[in-house]
């Protein structure tokens, strides 16, 4: 057949609300002209991030109820720890109450002033972790993963030439570790290959510097590695993810994303004292180390939710529904990011409204008008998100400007996807219509998620 399904049904719904136009033009301007001001419940397709919005299956419902509260040494804990072990044979475990937590406590225990991090490229609050902790954090992404019209199959590589140029430059002293992040989701959730995880684990072993691996979307990343890597054909998708963690000396994780949970995180590494300084302070910041900020029942549904995330038919049918949009919108001639990527799609907004000029923020406009047109939320990676300003205090471009639909796990069907397509299409035929914006008030650091706009005409 060539349709592949959805492998699952469904036993419980969230009705969606669909407002109307007009009070979609309404609701956008009582949000200042910024999405990430807007109520959740006037959204009909919301697809501003794939994190922590995933649909629980009815085994993880079920582990719920077996969740052992214990503050100390729970069942749950153990069956927590058991499967972070089963995936990544890594020494120490320790759960987070998400993402961020894990980074920002991996920065403050080991970094000091003036370090370097390289990265293929880091996640805006590894970056801020880092560099609140007084460390400067590089990307070192492959010259590919930089033009968003090339298809190639694993744009998430780090350039390990940059990487060696990079020791040379700031010495071994100066690098307390590498990271690489699994996909590289600022880079458009393109995979990293084996080969390029081994080759800058060879490199880094020479240096004897430690490689922390962001593994959010692990299992995605497996799966990439498993339909594009010679040799990985037939490959258990749990075992490739073992032999990527068989490369790394500790590992971060949001496991908001392929824990298929709506919470959580976790911190593994194999070096004693890194899991000492690391556990005294989870228990000043999170909580006791069998526990780390997470309820016993987080702990069950997310061993569930990673074994799950590591089925076949699951990841088959998760690629297939970014497929699917994206060869709707390449058959019409949309702007899109190449290839795919595994969480998201990404749509050129300087392609799309090429008549808005970076500085009145074509991302923006494209999301809005998203909005507007079928009640979509989307989210600008571009100028507003990248942007910066220079020391005489003028604001410069980003060089990308990006919207990016992401997909949250298992939550809309064929159906929202093809509605989805439609009103992209419709945004794509009237797009001269569509005006840029500017901006009347902003913060000085994160100034997307709320920051105000005017629409220029
Ligand atoms: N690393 C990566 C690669 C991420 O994508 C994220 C979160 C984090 C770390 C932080 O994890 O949110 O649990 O604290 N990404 C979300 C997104 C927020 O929308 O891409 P967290």
């Amino acid at each position: 057949m060539r349709t592949i399904m959805e492998p699952f049904r469904i036993k419980m719904t969230e009705p969606i609300k669909i407002i109307t136009k007009e009070e979609r033009i309404q609701k956008l301007e009582e949000a200042f002209h910024n999405v990430f001001l807007l109520d959740a419940e006037d959204c009909a397709i919301d697809l501003l991030t794939d994190s922590g919005t995933g649909a629980m299956s009815a085994q993880q419902w079920a582990a719920l109820m077996l969740g052992d509260e214990s503050y100390a040494g729970s069942r749950s804990w153990k069956r927590f720890r058991d499967t972070i072990k089963t995936i990544t044979n890594i020494k120490h475990v320790f759960p987070t109450h998400q993402g961020r937590a894990a980074e920002s406590l991996l920065a403050m225990t080991r970094i000091k002033p003036g370090d370097v991090v390289p990265n293929n490229s880091h996640f805006d609050t590894t970056r801020a972790n880092l560099e609140v902790a007084g460390a400067k954090a590089l990307n070192l992404l492959n010259d590919e993963g930089l033009d968003p019209t090339l298809d190639a199959p694993f744009k998430g590589n780090m350039d390990i030439a940059k990487l060696e140029a990079c020791i040379e430059e700031h010495g071994v002293a100066k690098i307390p570790f590498c990271m690489i992040t699994v996909t590289n989701n600022t880079g458009g959730g393109q995979p990293v290959s084996m080969a390029n995880i081994r080759g800058v684990k060879e490199v880094l072993k020479r240096h004897g510097i430690p490689l922390i691996i962001d593994a959010c979307r692990f299992a995605e990343n497996s799966y990439f590695i498993h339909e594009r890597e010679e040799g990985y054909r037939g490959k258990a998708l749990l075992e490739i993810a073992q032999e990527i963690f068989s490369y790394a000396d500790a590992a971060t994780m949001s496991l908001k994303k392929d824990g298929l949970a709506n919470i959580g995180g976790f911190f593994v590494c194999n070096d004693d004292v890194w899991a000492e300084d690391f556990k005294n302070m989870l228990i000043l910041r999170e909580g006791f180390p069998t526990y780390g900020g997470l309820a016993g029942r987080d702990l069950e549904a997310i061993s569930v939710g990673l074994m799950e995330a590591l089925d076949f038919e699951y990841q088959t049918y998760r690629h297939a529904t970014v497929s699917y949009l994206m060869n709707k919108l390449e058959k019409k001639g949309i702007p899109v990011m190449k290839p795919g990527g595994g969480h998201a799609v990404f749509l050129d907004a300087k392609a799309f409204m090429p008549h808005i000029p970076s500085l009145a923020y074509p991302g923006i406009a494209l999301v809005n008008a998203l909005y507007i047109e079928g009640g979509i939320r989307a989210v600008e990676l571009g100028s507003v998100m990248f942007g910066s300003f220079d020391e005489a205090g003028i604001e410069q471009a980003s060089p990308l400007e990006l919207v990016r639909l992401a997909f949250p796990r298992r939550v809309y069907t064929q159906s929202h996807f093809d509605y989805l397509a439609e009103v992209i299409e419709e945004v794509w035929n009237h797009r001269e219509a569509y005006a840029g914006l500017k901006i009347t008030k902003q913060p000085k650091v994160l100034r997307h998620f709320s920051c105000h706009f005017q629409p220029l005409a």
